[in-house]
């Protein structure tokens, strides 16, 4: 994505910049043990979204600048972000604890599913986590499986979900 697009009256998408993955992490730190509480034990969150460290930043600035991520802002705080793989993966979508439920991740599936339709790719998948379900069943995609992944010794469970484009 290049350049800015207001796409509400304050809600701003943009491209991912190195100076973000700070502010990110926490978003992501932070969301995972608040919102993804209800539906994980103490023990998931942990392995899911350890304390932060300083080497962590390097690693997620480049999966960042790599993965087309959409950046949400709203008043000058990083509220949501969202990226994607080529061949139609939806990978990460994380939305600010204090933002939720307000359109931000409409917004940045709105952009990443476009991206994809104007690259050809009418399939999309990603693999949502139980909190996420939700969401993505809204926007159309179903379950293809139900499956257990393993991170950092945690078994989880999340959704293999599809939705084809017309
Ligand atoms: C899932 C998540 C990304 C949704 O973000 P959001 O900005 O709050 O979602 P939106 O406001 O765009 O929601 C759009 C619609 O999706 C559905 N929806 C979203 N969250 C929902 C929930 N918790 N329960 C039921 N429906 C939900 C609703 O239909 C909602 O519309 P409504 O608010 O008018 O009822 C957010 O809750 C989040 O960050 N979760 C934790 C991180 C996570 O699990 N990410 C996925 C990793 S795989």
């Amino acid at each position: 994505m290049k350049g800015l697009m207001i796409v509400d009256n304050s809600i701003i998408l943009r491209e991912y910049h190195s100076e973000d993955c700070t502010e990110i992490m926490q978003l992501f730190y932070d969301t995972i043990h608040s919102v993804n509480a209800a539906d994980y034990n103490e023990n998931q969150l942990n392995a899911w979204a350890p304390k932060l460290k300083d080497n962590d930043i390097a690693y997620w600035d480049s999966r960042f600048l790599q993965d087309h991520a959409v950046v949400a802002e709203k008043d000058g705080i990083i509220v949501g972000i969202g990226t994607s793989k080529s061949a139609g993966y939806f990978d990460m979508l994380y939305v600010h604890k204090d933002y939720q439920r307000i359109g931000v991740a409409t917004l940045i599936a709105d952009r990443i599913e476009k991206y994809f339709r104007s690259n050809g790719v009418m399939t999309l998948t990603t693999d949502a986590s139980i909190t996420a379900k939700p969401f993505f069943e809204n926007r159309g995609y179903v379950v293809i499986k139900e499956q257990t992944v393993e991170t950092r010794g945690q078994l989880f469970t999340n959704y293999k979900m599809q939705k084809i484009h017309n």
